[in-house]
């Protein structure tokens, strides 16, 4: 019998609380702590530089935990002086110093400052500048954070004339590829209708997919070109050109779906240490940790537009391609387009682009809209196990409503959800008055093309309208008239607020019938146990310590901060794609559900409960494991699922397990025996406060 009682909150919400995320949040840094790849090319770094550096002066800029002023202390830097601008961290990174006097000599001196780079006051005589400089600054871009413009102030006011940069440079690198799966951005028809049309919304300037720690399949058409080299000695960001053109040579035959962008830097001049991002290169921790880009691509046309709709760019081994690299913000990020070398053209490297400007399709809407049809629309538009459950789910309901005598030619369906309008055409096929609403107006005008070019029967109203229907209340239905059928969301998408719980107690106000029906009409809380000590490593420093240096404070600063008390999502880290190595210890299985058809009425605002798990195999716990799904009838539809786009849209929740009354600094997880775990769970109902998380 597992001995077992661990409490998680869960909260419904019905209002999106949506508070802003600073750059660096503390929670940031648990993966970087844990990228063991990383980690070591510094130490390997400073334990090379610090013996050839008598009485050793070191600036690291942008300490974060302090990490690199330790192992600088720690190789024989005699006075260290650490930067962050966050200064939650700042004071993190000395409580961490503190925790480890014994790594160096009694007579080190190292000096925490919550102080941006910039705004260190320039230092008076050379005694008083900087030997090494040392930096881990970079991005998922190389220069994401603005590592060259900090590190180029600094060396030029900070550090002496003969003082040494680590890393010494790196470089941005871009690489043309086909992927194994374009489903979540092609979304092929379904029943008749056609969602190609969708692609219109393919934003390929400036929208990049971020991954990482997933096994994607990426086939490299091209070589791994370095777009951007930056020598970190002598560069400032006045030497990034605004653009540049390259000859590249497709080396294997196929489509190019997207750049894949990834970097390397080097400890050293002569590049002998190099730490990359190139996918698979490091633990699952460090892949999450800067991850790589993925920038879509399609065929750029002449003076580098595109058209209306993207074309496919497909090329042969051994063909010419031309690529333009558009350094944005001197190289704080960039776009790249590529096209077929016209026949017979002499390539110039650095021929002036006429017109690098933007084509008008990605231009025209609101910025949110594009990157919104790209993250969510485009990936559940392909996801056809979801429009299947959506249409039994609406047909379930139709039978549901002739029980009591409606005809289906009388019945008005309000589709609410982010299904690229297929709950509310399939309706419209069946004879139901429907109205979709998308969030946003051109998305609603490619969704209004798509019904035009469908099956609908031309008699049958299918209307598309862009907005929020809370605030469309009079607009949306004629006076009196109310929806028999309101299509949601799953619970838990994270879509704009509109969940089930943030959208039924307006719409049941407003516009749905006394006897109306909510699609889907029942949802649950899905809840497992699991062994992952890389799923630790993402809120946690597992066992307290890197080798010698002690990190416990971070752990002790994660209880603080409430992982051990709350869900928090995730949502691609436990999909079918994931590189996560982890193993249920128990099968995931239904502990709270919700009638959404009453939700939340004669529900008291917090409510407890005692459940059971079984627990099937011996173990160490790490997490508590959640998710929604949704039912109708006999049919479920949940995070489950081999298709791409649901990983990228439907979270799993994760709360770190830990043994009470055990060093607090350790977090260490629960082992546990076949048998019944007692979980206790709480549940608020209510609007969003702050600091709470959320389950929407
Ligand atoms: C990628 S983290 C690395 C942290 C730490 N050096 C490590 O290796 O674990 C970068 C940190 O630098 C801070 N930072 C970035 N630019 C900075 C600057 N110019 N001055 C001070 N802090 C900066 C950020 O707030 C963030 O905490
Ligand atoms: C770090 O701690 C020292 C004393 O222990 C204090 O003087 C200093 O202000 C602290 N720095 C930060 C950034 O909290
Ligand atoms: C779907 O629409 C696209 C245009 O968006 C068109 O090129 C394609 O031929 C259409 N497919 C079918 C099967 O009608
Ligand atoms: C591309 O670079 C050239 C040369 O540096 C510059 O004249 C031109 O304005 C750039 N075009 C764009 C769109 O940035
Ligand atoms: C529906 O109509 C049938 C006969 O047409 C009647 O027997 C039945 O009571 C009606 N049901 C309701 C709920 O009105
Ligand atoms: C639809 O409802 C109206 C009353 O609201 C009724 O007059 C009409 O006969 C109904 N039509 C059908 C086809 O049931
Ligand atoms: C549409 O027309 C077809 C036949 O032309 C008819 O059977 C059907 O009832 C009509 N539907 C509506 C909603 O008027």
């Amino acid at each position: 019998m597992a001995l077992l009682v661990i409490g998680f909150t869960l909260l419904l919400v019905n209002a999106a609380g949506a508070g802003k995320k600073p750059l660096f949040d503390y929670a940031d840094h648990y993966v970087m702590l844990n990228d063991f790849g990383r980690n070591n090319f510094y130490r390997a770094a400073l334990a090379s530089a610090m013996p050839r550096c008598s009485g050793c002066r070191v600036l690291d800029l942008g300490a974060g935990s302090g990490l690199l002023a330790m192992l600088a202390a720690e190789y024989g830097a005699q006075q260290v002086v650490a930067l962050e601008a966050n200064p939650a961290l700042a004071e993190l990174a000395n409580k961490t110093v503190e925790a480890n006097r014994g790594l160096w000599p009694p007579d080190t001196e190292i000096s925490v400052l919550a102080q941006l780079s910039s705004h260190l006051e320039k230092t008076t005589g050379a005694s008083e500048l900087f030997d090494v400089l040392v930096t881990e600054t970079f991005g998922t871009m190389l220069l994401g954070e603005s590592a060259l413009s900090f590190v180029s102030d600094a060396r030029k006011r900070l550090l002496k004339p003969s003082g040494h940069i680590i890393p010494a440079g790196g470089c941005q690198y871009a690489t043309l590829v086909q992927l194994q799966d374009l489903s979540p951005w092609h979304p092929r028809p379904w029943r008749g209708f056609n969602l190609s049309r969708l692609t219109d919304l393919q934003d390929t300037i400036y929208w990049k997919a971020m991954f990482g720690a997933s096994d994607f399949g990426l086939e490299r058409l091209s070589e791994r070109r370095c777009v951007l080299e930056v020598d970190l000695q002598h560069m400032s960001p006045d030497d990034i050109p605004k653009n540049r053109t390259y000859r590249i040579q497709a080396q294997k035959s196929g489509v190019i779906h997207a750049v894949l962008f990834d970097w390397d830097i080097w400890a050293d001049p002569q590049k002998k240490e190099v730490l990359s991002t190139a996918p698979g290169s490091r633990n699952f921790a460090g892949d999450v940790a800067w991850g790589w880009l993925l920038q879509l691509q399609e065929a750029a046309g002449e003076n580098w537009q595109f058209g209306d709709s993207p074309q496919q760019l497909r090329v042969e081994a051994g063909q010419w391609l031309e690529m333009v690299v558009e350094y944005i913000a001197h190289g704080v990020s960039m776009n790249v387009r590529v096209r077929h070398s016209p026949q017979g053209a002499t390539f110039t490297s650095q021929d002036a682009l006429p017109t690098l400007s933007s084509p008008s399709r990605i231009l025209r809407p609101d910025r949110f809209a594009v990157k919104e049809a790209n993250e969510f629309v485009l990936p559940i538009a392909g996801d056809h196990e979801r429009h299947d459950f959506y249409a039994f789910a609406v047909e379930e309901a139709v039978r549901q409503l002739q029980q009591d005598n409606l005809t289906l030619l009388n019945l008005t369906l309000l589709d609410c959800s982010s299904n690229a309008g297929m709950p509310g055409f399939w309706a419209a096929n069946l004879g139901i008055k429907s109205l979709v609403m998308p969030r946003w107006d051109h998305i609603a005008g490619v969704l209004r093309q798509i019904a035009e070019e469908s099956v609908i029967p031309r008699n049958h109203t299918a209307e598309v309208l862009a907005g929020d229907p809370r605030e469309m209340f009079d607009i949306l239905l004629p006076e009196n008239k109310r929806a028999n059928i309101v299509v949601m969301d799953p619970p838990g998408t994270p879509l704009h607020g509109l969940s089930p719980f943030a959208l039924l107690p307006s719409i049941r106000k407003e516009l749905l019938e006394a006897n109306g029906l909510v699609v889907p009409g029942h949802a649950c809380l899905e809840v497992a146990l699991m062994e992952s000590e890389e799923l630790s490593q993402m809120f946690s420093i597992p066992g307290g310590h890197w080798h010698e240096v002690d990190l416990r404070v971070w752990n002790e600063e994660a209880r603080k901060q409430g992982v051990l008390s709350q869900l928090v999502p995730y949502t691609k880290w436990l999909g079918s794609r994931s590189s996560l190595r982890f193993r249920w210890l128990s099968a995931p299985k239904c502990v709270y559900h919700v009638d959404l058809n009453t939700w939340p009425h004669g529900l008291p605002a917090k409510e407890n409960f005692g459940l059971e798990l079984r627990v099937e195999e011996e173990g160490l716990v790490h997490a508590i494991v959640a998710r929604w799904a949704v039912f109708s009838g006999p049919r479920r539809l949940s995070a489950d699922s081999r298709y791409l786009g649901r990983d990228l849209t439907w979270p799993h929740y994760v709360q770190v397990v830990a043994q009470p009354d055990t060093d607090p600094g350790l977090l260490e997880p629960v082992p546990t025996s076949k048998g019944l775990a007692k979980l206790q769970l709480s549940v608020r109902h209510g609007p969003a406060k702050d600091k709470c998380l959320q389950i929407t």
